[in-house]
């Protein structure tokens, strides 16, 4: 059996109720669609999931990464999705489908997108994180603590396999560059960089030699429809074991719940809850912001063995009781930074506007 894909194709194609969660009409039109998909040989298997109001396609396949035929099966589902989210009434319905017309590739188009080609060792785990009411910026701190903190992953030190480190891509999302460093011996530059997470992102971690790590889904959604149109929730693919960090060196970072970009009206920092698939339904104040884990197993012919609800585990409970005390005093805060977003993310809200209004008004100060 030679390479296998696995393709992370999400959504939020309408929320039920408000941007909470997701109606189970479009994850039954989802399932039926991606059978079909299966049947005709276009996918070799698939799984599909929600994470608050955003629907999450997990694909196997042996097309390789950003394939016409795999983005367009994603694309149709999303369309269809959208016309029964319509019919129902489900809020913002077709929010990410930010055009009419397919072009081949979803990116750049609404939906995000993580996907990566391997070679399946004779046992492949891999987990899929998915987000709700954040953008890609947090994975940042997540993909640090897992591939360069030794604080967090044991094997960094003790595994020979993994002592030599991680090469980590990361791009610009402002000047559309990229840039890869390799860690340890250049976490203290990397650092100045990806500590600011809304603007610098990591895209991909890769081994020494080369080989695929973890990938993330990047797409900034709010900059792409040049106005706000909701967080652009992302997704996280992590191969674990044998070689790469252990499952639970992948889990260890979200036991301290991060502040994150995102939450109510995609304005505001508070911390990243991580959750079982039941409780994936971000309520007050639209969040806090909420993570999910699904365990894999990929077989050689590449189907999938799971997923586990890897976050459905009392070792989180302290994590999420952490998380609404830090709510709470977030909360607290109200309109003022650093709760809302700071002015350069607020540009796609009011902002302007009321700096328009307000503009003759000001006067110089002496
Ligand atoms: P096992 O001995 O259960 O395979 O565990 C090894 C390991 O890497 C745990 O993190
Ligand atoms: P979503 O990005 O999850 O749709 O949330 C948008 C929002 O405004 C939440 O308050
Ligand atoms: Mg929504
Ligand atoms: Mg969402």
């Amino acid at each position: 059996m030679g390479k296998v894909t696995l393709s992370v194709i999400k959504a939020d194609i309408g929320g039920y109720v408000g941007h909470s969660s997701m109606h189970p009409a479009l994850m039954d039109e989802a399932k039926e669609e991606l059978a079909k998909a299966k049947e005709r040989g276009i996918i070799k298997d698939y799984r599909v999931l929600h994470c608050g109001d955003d629907l999450e396609l997990i694909m196997t396949h042996t097309k390789g990464e950003d394939n016409p035929d795999i983005h367009k099966t994603a694309w149709d589902i999303f369309t269809a999705c959208t016309e029964i989210a319509k019919k129902m009434g489900l809020y913002g319905a077709g929010q990410d489908i930010l055009s009419e017309a397919f072009s081949g590739n979803v990116k750049g188009m609404g939906p995000g997108v993580a996907e990566m080609e391997i070679e399946v060792r004779p046992s492949e785990p891999v987990i899929v994180f998915m987000a709700d009411k954040t953008s890609p910026g947090a994975w940042n701190f997540i993909l640090y603590k897992i591939f360069a903190d030794p604080f967090n992953t044991a094997g960094l030190v003790i595994d020979p396999k993994l002592h030599s480190g991680f090469k980590f891509e990361v791009l610009d999302v402002y000047e559309h560059k990229k840039i890869v460093f390799d860690t340890p011996e250049e976490i203290y530059d990397m650092l100045v960089l990806i500590g600011a997470m809304e603007h610098y992102i990591i895209k991909r971690v890769f081994r020494k030699d080369g080989e695929i790590a973890a990938v993330s889904s990047t797409q900034k959604l709010s900059m792409m429809a040049g106005r706000y149109v909701g967080k652009d929730d992302p997704v996280l693919i992590v191969r674990t074991q044998s070689g790469f960090p252990a499952v639970g060196e992948v889990l260890e970072p979200f036991a301290n719940p991060h502040l994150v970009a995102g939450w109510m009206r995609g304005s505001h920092h508070g911390p990243l809850m991580p959750v079982g698939f039941g409780q994936a339904n971000p309520a007050r104040f639209d969040g806090p912001p909420r993570v999910i884990a699904a365990g894999l197993q990929i077989t050689q012919d590449g189907m999938l063995v799971g997923p586990r609800d890897m976050f459905d585990d009392p070792s989180f409970d302290e994590a999420r009781r952490m998380a609404n005390v830090i709510a709470n005093y977030m909360r607290a805060h109200g309109p003022f930074e650093p709760h809302r977003l700071g002015l350069a993310e607020m540009e796609y809200t009011t902002l302007p506007q009321v700096m328009e209004k307000l503009k003759d008004r000001f006067v110089p100060e002496e």
